[in-house]
């Protein structure tokens, strides 16, 4: 028999997705360009189901049945496109090739042109939830043509994690829209887990242990903040370090790593003109945090309070603190959500909002309660403009602004850095503001270059002589 499916690239995401496929009855065709890590597979999990592994890359594609799916999970960039160039000689007309792994839209939208001219089909598909999700089920958001998806989705939405009955995948739209969705995605996994630390540091500012900071973030999750990330705060809070018995959050070098896709959703919403600047925030804080030579020459010369946050009442301000994560989330979610749809428009995919918010619910590493909020606002009205004009958020952001107020101003006079929870209110003020500084921004554009401005009481650009008569003219 041929296989239904094959999986290039053996490294634990790709061999848990194997092994996923597997565990629902596909039999799975599996290439590693080194031949041991497939038998690696096959030694450990063989017996789990029905695998199909091949040394060399013509027995694989020659082992899965026609149309063939495959799905490449191999390093983003340069690899991706090598294993793609290995396979597309050996392939039939109507071949899907799947990329599975956190590629850069951009580069999805430039395989998938090449790839439909030569007459097969590229699939662009994010996969979210870590090396469990992938064995478990992931949240998966694939892209490309819908003739692709009629063969592929069904197998997707088998193998991907389910909220309540509903699948957790969903075709997103054409080339990079799965990408694009799956960048965002991370995006908003930085600003999330930036927040939640800036969080941490306020509850340790007023002298909470890391148990005690561990037990606040289970209560939390308990209620609104219910999700992923806040549950696992609570347990790698409590993890002692195996050397030296002491809190391995303590011994954990402060310097924070990424890989890329939190910079693109901030270049790409630069590009799109989509002000994200809790997310942007926490990229940025990545950045700040690793910079060593800036943080040593800082410690040494700059002065401030040194994060000791005192409060009258302990537990109210703990009240404050979830009360402003909670604001910073939403913002958060809902500049990723306005990226994805102006996304949409700008690449003409044609996103469904409320979809992307549906497969997020569960699987994926930003799963929280929330989303299903945000699913049903995007459903209720598809061209919401900000999630935080949703009838069903804009209450709550009301009852809890305040509280994020005195959070943003305890950090700012403790000399705890707040990056997220300050620009995401600063973000909602703007917002809402009757009127904002822009006005002597454009003045001042228009005395040191003629750039003109706009008038509230008419029409058109108008000019003012600053330095000379101080004549308007109306330039258009
Ligand atoms: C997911 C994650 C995952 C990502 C890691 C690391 O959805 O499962 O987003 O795809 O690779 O979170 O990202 P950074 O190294 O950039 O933090």
């Amino acid at each position: 028999t041929k296989a239904n499916i094959g999986v290039v690239g053996m490294a634990v995401m790709g061999s848990n997705l194997a092994r996923n496929l597997a565990h629902h009855d596909y039999t799975v065709a599996v290439f590693n360009r080194t031949y041991a890590r497939t038998q690696k597979l096959i030694a450990e999990h063989g017996n789990e189901g029905s695998f199909i592994p091949s040394e060399k890359i013509e027995d694989f594609v020659n082992s899965i049945a026609t149309p063939r799916s495959i799905i490449l999970m191999v390093k983003a960039g340069a690899p991706t496109d090598a294993t793609i160039d290995e396979l597309l000689p050996l392939l039939s007309p109507g071949d899907i090739i799947m990329d599975g792994g956190n590629s850069y839209f951009g580069d999805t939208i430039r395989r998938e042109k090449a790839i439909a001219a030569k007459g097969f089909h590229f699939v662009g598909a994010g996969i979210s939830g870590g090396e469990t999700g992938a064995l478990e089920g992931p949240s998966i958001m694939p892209g490309g043509s819908p003739e692709s998806y009629k063969i592929l989705g069904p197998m997707l939405e088998t193998i991907s994690a389910h909220y309540h009955g509903d699948p957790c995948c969903a075709w997103m739209g054409p080339n990079g829209a799965g990408h694009f969705v799956k960048m965002i995605h991370n995006g908003i996994e930085y600003s999330d887990m930036q927040v939640i630390g800036e969080a941490y540091e306020l509850l340790r500012g007023v002298g909470l242990t890391n148990a005690e900071c561990a037990d606040v973030f289970a209560e939390w999750n308990k209620g609104d903040l219910d999700s992923y990330l806040i549950e696992i705060t609570s347990i790698v809070l409590r993890q002692k370090d195996p050397r030296t018995g002491a809190d391995l959050i303590d011994v954990i070098k402060d310097r924070a790593q990424m890989k890329g896709t939190g910079t693109w959703t901030v270049q790409t919403a630069l590009e799109l003109g989509v002000p994200t600047n809790g997310i942007a925030e926490a990229v940025f804080a990545r950045a700040e945090s690793s910079h060593d030579d800036l943080r040593a020459a800082a410690r040494k010369y700059l002065a401030g309070p040194d994060g000791t946050v005192s409060v009258d009442d302990r537990t109210a301000f703990i009240e404050d603190v979830r009360k402003a994560l909670w604001c910073s989330k939403v913002v958060s979610y809902a500049q990723g959500f306005d990226e994805i749809r102006t996304g949409g428009q700008e690449y003409d995919w044609n996103i469904n909002v409320a979809e992307a918010a549906k497969i997020w619910r569960a699987g994926c590493i930003i799963r929280a309660k929330l989303l299903e909020r945000i699913r049903q606002a995007y459903t209720d009205d598809p061209d919401l403009v900000s999630l935080m004009a949703a009838s069903s958020v804009s209450a709550e952001m009301e009852a809890n602004q305040s509280a994020w107020r005195r959070v943003v101003s305890k950090a700012a006079e403790s000399g705890v850095p707040a990056p997220v929870f300050s620009a995401t209110l600063a973000y909602y003020d703007m917002a809402r503001a009757p009127r904002v500084n822009a006005a002597l921004t454009q003045a001042m554009r228009d005395y040191f270059g003629s750039h003109t401005y706009e008038r509230v009481d008419d029409h058109g650009h108008f000019h003012i002589e600053w330095t000379g008569d101080h004549s308007e003219t109306r330039i258009d």
